[in-house]
């Protein structure tokens, strides 16, 4: 039986995707590799709404924040607002570039509340704001859009963590002022792991050139190379070619073929099934479904069992893995994932809600 991915991320993949990364590797360099690069790039700001430049690195999620904080916060008074492990990883990747930074510790489970962080940057005079857009752990949204605007108000550069929201969520960056947004390509953008993409907007654009210390992180030698090698070799690395590959064929899906609103409609259709079955189940959401995002959906089993009984169970008897989560929560929450086309299938979605059932009734109901 092949198991079936119900995580967030890595995300089953399209079959025309995994068939643009096997085969030998495609060379790093010359005009046909760099059409195939910017063509992606440009997609990306296109999906993102940003009319800056967005980079494609090879690692993960955590380098692309991470290159955000060696690039533009540093030297900045930096408040970084968390409601759960992620923005506490935020907070943990920045402090570390940064001692000054500091972090708004809001309340879990529920969306960040833009008025709080407002009178947070008033209070401290913040120069520079990092949030996370979705909160994987718990599978909070934050109103990112709101929260653009608080900091644009008071003239603070705003950054987010955007890795369990881009390609699922609405994202405006040069409408809602984002400076700044990591993110990664094995979730929403419905691609294999290994790419960190960091898009900035056009004005910060003009900060990160010329920055000096750091390298590999530092966005300011990544447009260097953008810039005097544009047409062979636009970035300063050897990129894995036929991960971005993939990359492209998944974007040009996600905006030609699907188009944008389709693809919310999906979501939103997927959302709504789910977990309409899973409350008919009985299972009852960590929080509440209302606060929760498009791409995952995080359940409480409030110490009925523990979800790695449930986790075993699924993968056993029927091939599907989902996903626990981390930190304190950790004994009493699962989390079932729904960010790629393939996930939010009707088979996808009906085989997971068989399975929680067959679980329900034979391994907790029955005792
Ligand atoms: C919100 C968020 N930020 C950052 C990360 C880290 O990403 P990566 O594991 O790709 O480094 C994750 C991973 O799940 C995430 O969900």
């Amino acid at each position: 039986m092949r198991e079936l991915l119900m995580i967030p991320g890595p995300v089953e993949i399209a079959e025309d995707v995994l068939r643009e990364f096997s085969g030998q590797p495609s060379v790093h360099y010359g005009p046909e590799w760099t059409n195939i690069y910017k063509t992606a790039q440009k997609m990306l700001n296109k999906l993102l709404r940003n009319t800056g430049l967005t980079f494609i690195m090879p690692g993960s999620g955590s380098l692309a924040v991470e290159a955000i904080c060696a690039t533009f916060c540093r030297d900045r008074r930096l408040l970084v607002a968390s409601n759960g492990w992620f923005g506490d990883r935020v907070y943990a990747i920045c402090s570390s570039y940064n001692d000054e930074a500091k972090k708004l510790g809001l309340p879990t489970v529920i969306p960040a509340d833009p008025n709080i962080i407002s009178r947070e940057l008033k209070n401290q005079k913040f120069d520079a704001l990092f949030m996370v857009h979705v909160e994987t752990t718990t599978a909070t949204l934050n109103p990112l859009k709101e929260i653009g605007a608080v900091a644009k108000e008071q003239n603070v550069d705003f950054f987010v963590d955007g890795v369990s929201s881009v390609g699922i969520e609405e994202i405006d960056m040069d409408n809602w002022g984002i400076g700044a947004l990591a993110a990664a390509s094995q979730k929403g953008l419905e691609c294999l792991p290994g790419l960190g993409i960091v898009a900035v907007s056009q004005r910060l654009l003009e900060r990160a050139r010329n920055r000096k210390g750091y390298w590999f992180t530092n966005l300011g030698v990544w447009l260097e190379y953008y810039d005097k090698w544009n047409d062979w070799h636009p970035f300063p690395v050897t990129v894995p070619t036929n991960t971005i590959k993939s990359l492209k064929r998944s974007l040009q899906n996600i905006l030609d073929i699907h188009g944008t609103e389709a693809r919310t409609k999906m979501f939103e259709n997927t959302v709504q099934v789910l977990r309409n079955e899973l409350s008919e189940l009985g299972v009852k959401p960590l929080g509440s479904f209302s606060d929760q995002c498009n791409g995952l959906t995080a359940c409480n089993t409030e110490g009925d069992y523990r979800p790695s009984k449930l986790i075993r169970y699924l993968l056993s008897k029927h091939g599907i893995r989902v996903a626990g989560t981390l930190g304190t929560i950790s004994e009493s929450v699962f989390r079932i994932g729904h960010m790629s086309s393939v996930q939010c299938s009707r088979e996808s979605v009906t085989r997971t809600i068989a399975g929680i059932d067959d679980f329900l009734k034979n391994q907790v109901r029955k005792l």
